[in-house]
């Protein structure tokens, strides 16, 4: 793949419903190069995909705190026993709904890359500047930027490239990242919209992926 592909499952589909989706993802990528391919799907589920070539696997969210007395909580160590090779990290909706703070944010990161796994770090339109600042060398170095603007996420309005444009180049000013993914309301039909950004490394899906077609379709676009 000439470009990376994370498809984020969210909190939708149960058991039945993602073994129907894993099928027909299977049988129509097998003759495409899915080296870039990456899945995040519900915890529950990550056993499902352990044997499955296509996919390198993500966790949508990591416990800021080591293992140890946090009821509820799936840690660093609970993502590499299943084979997880990084987590995406301040997720607006984890910012939003679940109130994860910036402290947690740069908790997180650490925790992931002291295991060696990829931290994902999605940042918003919202303090753009001090989300990054709030890093270290170490940290600005070592993780995969996501640009995704909170009014773009789920919403079927995907940004306006140019704002993006904007927004990769403070990005990489801030980090000297040269490769930052773009997220929100992604869609076959406005891929190309951004493909030739500098900086644009590749996208970060939700909702259309859930139908798996929609996937097996991004897939093949950006090959
Ligand atoms: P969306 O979500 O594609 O549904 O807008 C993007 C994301 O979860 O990062």
């Amino acid at each position: 793949m000439k470009y990376t592909l994370i498809a984020n499952l969210k909190s939708y589909k149960t058991l039945h419903d993602l073994q129907e989706w894993l099928d027909v993802i299977v049988h129509n990528l097998s003759s495409l190069s899915t080296d870039k391919l990456y899945l995040a799907p519900p915890a529950p589920y990550y056993y499902l995909f352990q044997d499955v070539s296509q996919f390198k696997l993500l966790a949508q969210d990591v416990s800021p705190f080591p293992p140890g007395s946090y009821t509820g909580a799936i840690n660093v160590d609970h993502l590499l026993d299943f084979h997880i090779q990084g987590s995406l990290v301040g997720h607006s909706e984890r910012r939003r709904y679940f109130h994860e703070t910036d402290s947690e944010v740069v908790n997180k990161i650490d925790l992931l890359l002291d295991r060696h796994l990829l931290p994902i770090v999605c940042l918003n339109q919202d303090n753009l500047r001090t989300q990054i600042e709030l890093l270290d060398s170490r940290q600005r170095s070592h993780c995969l930027f996501a640009y995704e603007p909170t009014s773009a996420i789920g919403t079927d309005h995907p940004a306006d490239p140019q704002i993006i444009s904007q927004a990769f180049q403070l990005i990489a000013d801030l980090t000297g990242t040269q490769t930052i993914l773009y997220g929100g309301s992604v869609a076959p039909d406005n891929v190309t919209d951004y493909l030739n950004l500098p900086y644009f490394g590749g996208f970060l899906v939700g909702h259309a992926i859930l139908d798996p077609l929609v996937l097996v379709h991004l897939v093949k676009q950006l090959q």
